[in-house]
């Protein structure tokens, strides 16, 4: 098997709870995802990240794991996942877990063991403390330090307070979470996408230590690479928020034997200060920019590009005009982030141009994320119910609209009209504009490993860059503006997205020609 095929690869992500339900009882599930496959194989990607699917108390949608070898029977059973990774590897499409090592659920049994007693052998499988040594916040809220009253010591929770710290320092925890990472290998998985990975160490005297990136990062990720990943030729993906673009090249670097690639927060970091309900204008040059350094910046690490996950609020929304525009703009936008260099995640619905879900009211809502922090902020009413609109984990949550069924859902549809159905043979949909770039990518060689300049860095309007590999350029060129543009570069090439001219609202021209050693803007 090829050792780094996730080089020239596109991954899909399935957010099981929303995807597909075959049982109707309005949550999504294994054998719903196994059904769908088609869908996958028509897009025309090489692998599939799923979401936890795994026993959880659900406070997290999954990601709170109460037992990492198991499925949940909201989603199925282990049969299933042994049906999923044999139909995903009869059409050639690999299985990528969703990890979540960091932490566990608080009815994980190694915390309800480590919880028992300050004696118990599992106590040191977590953080303990009979004061907190700092004073860190939670990330969905509150204090990062739970008072437990079974012992009166509190514990570490980055997350939720159903969500316990695990201790990385242990090598007991190390070992065991490598012992499972190998027995789902076993059974045939191809790679895992680590939840919050730079969080894993701590350094506890740090003010801002609850971001991660502690003294042993890196130690404990080669380790990691040894004990489960090396050898086996997987892709494995890091979620690595605030991570620089130095951390992300250490981390991806294949040398130092880490991860195969990393996600970037910096692109989605844009939009807002400090918190994503605090937002701020974003500027073109600021995001194409950003885009830019980590192309450059990356060296021999590798990029992983997305604009949409399940953390994520839709991309037309938030980068496009999901109005007028809607199709040209989603177009685009999957445009610009397929042609830059490094390995493109789909995440459910985005194929299709999905919006925003537009909900009206908290009772709406179901993500903690969005209920905590809807709890604690003071701003008015409206306020809230505006923030939440734009920047709601729950916005990019809502069912997969595979035709215009409204089955009930435990959560609502999105306020939006696009379908499967009514893209699958529509050429000029999203959906075919996806598969178009997916197909290009496999094609030509320059799309994966081309070379990356960025053009016309300061202009309001145009994204435009190049893409050079073994005597290939490929010019890329985007209106990111409702009006038509002339955007002053050569579209003599031979065109392969787009058409020729003036570009029009929201319109986006890919284009090959040989490799020129002058500036292409001045060609
Ligand atoms: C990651 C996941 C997110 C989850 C958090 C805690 O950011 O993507 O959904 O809430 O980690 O596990």
């Amino acid at each position: 098997m090829e050792q780094e095929w996730w080089r020239t690869a596109v991954v899909y992500q399935v957010w099981p709870r929303s995807f597909a339900d075959s049982d109707g009882d309005g949550v999504g599930d294994l054998r719903g995802v196994i059904g769908k496959l088609d869908h996958l194989s028509d897009l025309g990607v090489d692998a599939l990240w799923l979401s936890p699917f795994y026993p959880s108390p659900q406070v997290d949608a999954g990601y709170d794991i109460s037992d990492y070898q198991g499925v949940d029977p909201l989603f199925g059973t282990l049969q299933d996942v042994d049906d999923l990774i044999a139909g995903l590897h009869a059409r050639g499409i690999r299985l990528v877990l969703d990890m979540v090592l960091n932490h566990t659920s608080d009815r994980h049994p190694w915390f309800v063991e480590s919880r028992s007693d300050t004696d118990n052998p599992k106590r040191d499988w977590y953080f303990w403390f009979d004061e907190p040594p700092n004073s860190w916040p939670s990330l969905f809220g509150g204090d990062a330090w739970e008072l437990d009253g079974r012992t009166g010591e509190y514990y570490l929770h980055t997350f939720a307070k159903e969500q316990a710290d695990l201790d990385w320092r242990n090598p007991k925890v190390r070992q065991a979470l490598a012992q499972m990472l190998r027995w789902w290998l076993d059974r045939g998985v191809d790679g895992f996408r680590l939840d919050v990975i730079s969080m894993i160490s701590k350094d506890i005297e740090n003010p801002w230590g609850f971001l991660g990136f502690g003294p042993q990062l890196h130690e404990f990720l080669q380790e990691l690479h040894r004990e489960a990943f090396a050898g086996r030729g997987l892709m494995t993906v890091g979620e690595t928020p605030m991570a620089s673009v130095e951390q992300a090249r250490l981390m991806s670097a294949p040398d130092r034997r880490e991860l195969d690639m990393v996600f970037g927060f910096e692109h989605v970091s844009l939009d807002h200060n400090l918190t994503k309900w605090d937002p701020v204008p974003l500027s073109l040059p600021t995001l194409k920019q950003s885009f830019a350094r980590w192309q450059e910046g990356l060296g021999d690490g590798w990029n992983s590009l997305y604009w949409d996950n399940h953390d994520q609020p839709r991309a037309v929304s938030r980068f496009g005009d999901d109005g007028e525009h809607r199709v040209a703009s989603a177009k685009t936008l999957a445009t610009v982030l397929h042609l830059h260099r490094g390995t493109p995640f789909v995440y459910q619905g985005e194929e299709l141009g999905m919006k925003n879900a537009g909900f009206a009211g908290i009772e709406d809502y179901r993500d903690l994320e969005s209920l905590n922090w809807y709890r604690e902020s003071d701003l008015p009413e409206a306020e809230k119910l505006a923030l939440l609109r734009r920047a709601s984990r729950d916005n990019a949550r809502t069912p997969m609209p595979w035709d215009d069924s409204r089955a009930a859902s435990w959560i609502g549809y999105a306020d939006d009209t696009v379908t499967v159905a009514a893209q699958r043979s529509d050429p000029d949909s999203v959906l075919a504009h996806y598969r178009k770039l997916i197909a290009l990518r496999h094609e030509i060689p320059a799309v994966a490993h081309g070379d990356f300049a960025l053009l016309l860095p300061d202009d309001e309007r145009i994204w435009a860059f190049t893409r050079t590999y073994e005597g290939v350029e490929l010019l890329v060129v985007a209106n990111f503006s409702s009006y038509e543009v002339d955007p002053g570069l050569p579209d003599d090439g031979e065109l392969l997205i787009g058409s020729s001219g003036p570009l029009r609202a929201w319109e986006s021209r890919v284009t090959r020609r040989a490799a020129r050693s002058r500036d292409p803007a001045r060609a």
